[in-house]
């Protein structure tokens, strides 16, 4: 059984001290879910303070991105041996980082390559835009993106990874994809495509997170779906209601 994983993309929002009076004010409530890992991904600039108030604590936290290279003259980057100590996973490929920054497939692949060399569980994004989700091409796209994410990767390596598919008309649109059609991208057309490259064993192992306008009032509804094993959460990461929806994740099945 896959252990379910909730993450928060806070995105460019709060700054040093309004993180950790948010985190302070969260902290107790998070820690009673023990059935599901809690990740936190705020600014670069929050992630030491908050590892330091977090460092006996089992909410684990993510950057919101890495560069692939060791160091050396990159304006402006953050290297993967930067966020030892600091995080435990790294977003990688969000959808924001496509548009707004021009990462590309190979980018993202190279990303996840240098991620698990330094110990950090990638949170690989997929997902395809209102246009391609029209036109009828989500399923081909989507399975194009997780192959190239991955290219190289071991089935050792891929174990470790999440994956999350947030389609790109359902983030901060209020419209989240219907559970079922997320089911479908998810378990047929992402575990099938983990499946092909990996053996049934590591897909079966990996666990994929929906993203996408999640609340409180709809996660348990994507919970439900058996291959949903998380939700990868903006607008909702940021308010203290992010416990509440962090308890409604826990599956149904282990008790509450
Ligand atoms: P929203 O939950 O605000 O739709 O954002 C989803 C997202 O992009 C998380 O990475």
């Amino acid at each position: 059984m896959r252990r379910p994983i909730i993450a928060g993309n806070w995105k460019m929002n709060k700054t040093i001290p309004e993180a950790l009076e948010f985190v302070a004010s969260i902290k107790d409530g998070l820690e009673a879910i023990e059935e599901v890992d809690r990740v936190i991904a705020p600014p670069f600039v929050a992630l030491a303070p908050l590892a330091d108030l977090l460092k006996d604590s089992q909410v684990n936290l993510a950057a919101q991105n890495m560069y692939s290279e060791e160091e050396g003259a990159y304006t402006g980057e953050i290297a993967p041996g930067m966020l030892a100590r600091l995080c435990q996973y790294v977003i990688l490929g969000h959808s924001e980082r496509r548009a707004c920054f021009g990462e590309t497939n190979e980018g993202v692949n190279k990303k996840v390559h240098a991620a698990l060399a330094h110990d950090l569980t990638p949170i690989v994004c997929v997902g395809e835009n209102l246009e391609q989700n029209e036109a009828g091409i989500t399923d081909a796209f989507v399975a194009g993106q997780v192959r190239a994410a991955l290219e190289g990767i071991s089935a050792a390596g891929a174990e470790r990874l999440v994956i999350a598919y947030e389609p790109i008309w359902a983030i901060g649109t209020g419209r989240a994809c219907s559970p079922d059609a997320a089911q479908h991208v998810i378990g047929t057309v992402i575990r099938g495509t983990l499946r092909e490259l990996f053996g049934e064993g590591p897909a079966e192992a990996i666990r994929i997170q929906y993203g996408g306008s999640v609340k409180t009032e709809n996660v348990a509804d994507f919970m439900r779906e058996p291959d949903i094993d998380g939700a990868l959460v903006g607008g909702a990461s940021l308010r203290t209601s992010w416990v509440d929806l962090t308890r409604r994740a826990v599956r149904p099945e282990s008790g509450e």
